[in-house]
């Protein structure tokens, strides 16, 4: 949340910036700001999205080979032209853009305020940046110096970019928590939220790590530590393509994302499985085999549709493998003392491996002895690189802030890791381990066929789009995907939507039904399959209006559900991955129905990086 770029070299900044800040924009569109430096340092900000940020600066003259730009997602300071970074220091000779909180900025402000420092927004951003003005001030020392020191004292987490009016051949920027990566050209630096805004120009990047500072001239990178002691820089190989951060021909990211999963689930089972001789090769898992094998208990960490995964695989893991698995909200589990210890095997589950949630639960658990094994999209990410092993989803960058195709290819990598240990341990037979790899390999075929009823779904979010509140009920495997199913409406389309157990709707929320309220079941064959068709009974006794996702060749819903919606029959435990993608369908459609900026939904960021 907040994206940052910034560019030292021989290009106009300007349009880098702008064009890197537009790839970013998903991490946050409350307000858009760039600092150049022409004639003396400019800062320009706007409430709003990157694209009313560039319309003010149209004929403007905007050469400068030097400058930084933001996208917010407002923490402190609500969104405003005053709050938009970048920030200037009191003296006008610093700007800086920053991504995180300082959480102990309000007594750091205090004691600026003492010395007579005037603030002119809200935000944390402006109490670090004079709070290094003034040290340097105070003590004499370069810029670097200064950003040094104050970091020292500084608690939370952040990216920051400096730029000096007084040095305008440098940028320094620091990290913690936060992600930074640095691309690397011919006499020029590229700095970034994420490779995005990079990769147009470079493929050589740097991660930068926690507590490092960067020293970028246009023809040189420094890392240093907090010490002061030089950092070799680990040049990595970005393996992206341009294409994959394109919409390429479709109205949204989140439809092309949506539309991806055929690939992406193929992508991701791609050289691990082999239904063919019924094999399955994880590298990342392999080596703590023996400790997933052996485990007591497994525990899942994640945060939104990610727990969602987290729910399913912990039916899937206690099915194939009968280790016990508890499923936790990552912002629950690091503030309540949990119990851990050590050996103890965690699974962090992440999309863009940057969720300040996550990642700060996983460092606790780390720190008490436990294996933290990641299951995360993007390469290179702070989660990746704090787990043990793990696997990544490869399902390629995802951008529309809802989050589709990184669910699917979740399910893909859990799956595996289950099956895996299941049969290592001997709580599958050859046969049913056999079943589950077929079943796995059909996903991305299924998956094309539900694909073609988007006119369908598209048919029936326009009838229901102007419900006032949805329920979602499913079963056993199906529970978890009728909660990602209610999250996807809510964000997309600001509409209530809950999530409930089929059997449980009985216990309470039963009382909302009435002629006006879509239930959606997702009512595939499985195990329970004619309890679910029972509630759907109850529901339509009570004049509810039923969409049911029912399973090919089933009729048991006929004369009962409104609308149908039939997708190829499947395992169940292999199910939810087909049985997501009319969830998905039906939120997109009825979002653009409601004429709604389903890419960019309101109040969110798709990168969480704050608590
Ligand atoms: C929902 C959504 C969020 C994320 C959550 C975790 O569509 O996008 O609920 O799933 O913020 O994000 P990651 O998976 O990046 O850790």
């Amino acid at each position: 949340m907040c994206g940052i770029v910034a560019y030292i070299g021989h290009k106009e900044a300007y349009p880098v910036i702008l064009k890197g800040l537009k790839r970013l924009e998903y991490r946050g569109y409350d307000s858009a700001g760039v600092a150049l430096l022409n004639n003396g340092l400019k800062v320009y900000k706007k409430k709003g999205k990157v694209a009313d940020l560039e319309e003010t600066l149209v004929g403007k003259d905007l050469h400068s080979n030097i400058g930084i730009g933001h996208t917010r997602w407002a923490t402190h300071g609500e969104p405003s032209d005053r709050n938009a970074h970048p920030h200037r220091s009191q003296s006008g000779k610093l700007a800086m853009i920053h991504n995180g909180i300082i959480e102990n900025y309000a007594s750091i402000k205090q004691e600026l305020v003492n010395k007579g420092y005037h603030f002119t927004s809200d935000t944390d951003t402006e109490v670090l940046l004079n709070f290094i003005e003034d040290i340097r001030i105070n003590n004499g020392c370069p810029l670097e110096e200064a950003v040094r020191i104050a970091l020292k004292r500084v608690v939370g987490a952040y990216v920051i970019v400096l730029m000096d009016e007084d040095d305008p051949e440098t940028l320094i920027a620091a990290r913690k928590g936060s992600p930074l990566v640095i691309g690397i050209g011919k006499g020029e630096h590229f700095l970034a939220s994420d490779a995005s805004p990079i990769i147009e120009y470079t493929k050589e990047v740097v991660y930068v790590n926690d507590y490092e500072l960067a020293i970028i001239k246009a023809d040189e990178l420094v890392l240093k530590n907090l010490g002061n002691e030089k950092v070799t820089p680990f040049i990595t190989k970005l393996d992206m393509e341009l294409a994959a951060i394109e919409k390429g021909g479709y109205d949204h990211f989140m439809l092309k994302e949506i539309f991806e999963q055929p690939h992406t689930i193929f992508d991701c089972l791609r050289g691990r499985m082999d239904a063919t001789v019924g094999s399955i090769t994880m590298s990342g898992i392999q080596q703590y085999a023996d400790q997933l094998v052996n485990a007591n208990r497994i525990i899942m960490i994640a945060c939104g549709t990610s727990w969602h995964a987290g729910l399913v695989a912990e039916y899937i893991f206690e099915e194939l493998t009968r280790i016990p698995v508890e499923v936790e909200y990552a912002s629950e589990f690091r503030y309540r003392n949990p119990i851990v210890h050590k050996g103890d095997v965690i699974i962090a589950i992440s999309q863009s491996g940057e969720t300040a949630d996550t990642l700060v639960a996983i460092e606790s658990a780390k720190e008490k002895g436990a294996i933290i094994l990641g299951v995360v999209n993007v390469v290179g990410s702070s989660i990746a690189r704090t787990s043990h092993g793990g696997a990544y989803t490869h399902a390629g960058p995802e951008i529309g802030v809802a989050s589709t195709k990184a669910f699917t290819a979740q399910l893909a990598v859990l799956t595996m890791i289950a099956l895996k240990i299941g049969q290592m341990k001997g709580t599958i037979d050859d046969k049913r381990f056999m079943h589950l790899l077929n079943e796995l390999n059909d996903v991305p075929e299924k998956v094309s066929l539900v694909l073609q009823q988007d006119e369908q779904l598209k048919a029936i979010a326009e009838k229901y789009k102007d419900a006032s509140d949805f329920l979602y009920l499913g079963r056993g495997y199906n529970f978890p995907v009728a909660l990602e199913g209610a999250l996807k409406l809510k964000e997309i389309s600001y509409i209530h939507a809950e999530g409930y157990p089929a059997a449980e709707m009985k216990h309470g929320p039963i009382a909302l039904v009435d002629e006006k309220l879509p239930v959606v079941f997702v009512a595939t064959k499985d195990a329970y399959h004619e309890k679910v068709i029972s509630n759907m009974q109850e529901i339509k006794a009570r004049k509810g209006k039923v969409i049911a996702v029912v399973s090919e060749g089933d009729e048991s819903a006929k004369g009962l559900a409104d609308d149908i919606i039939t997708v190829p029959f499947a395992d169940e435990l292999i199910a939810p991955m087909i049985n997501v993608i009319p969830m998905q369908l039906l939120a997109y459609h009825i979002g653009v129905a409601k004429g709604l900026d389903v890419d960019k939904p309101r109040n969110l960021a798709k990168s969480v990086t704050v608590e």
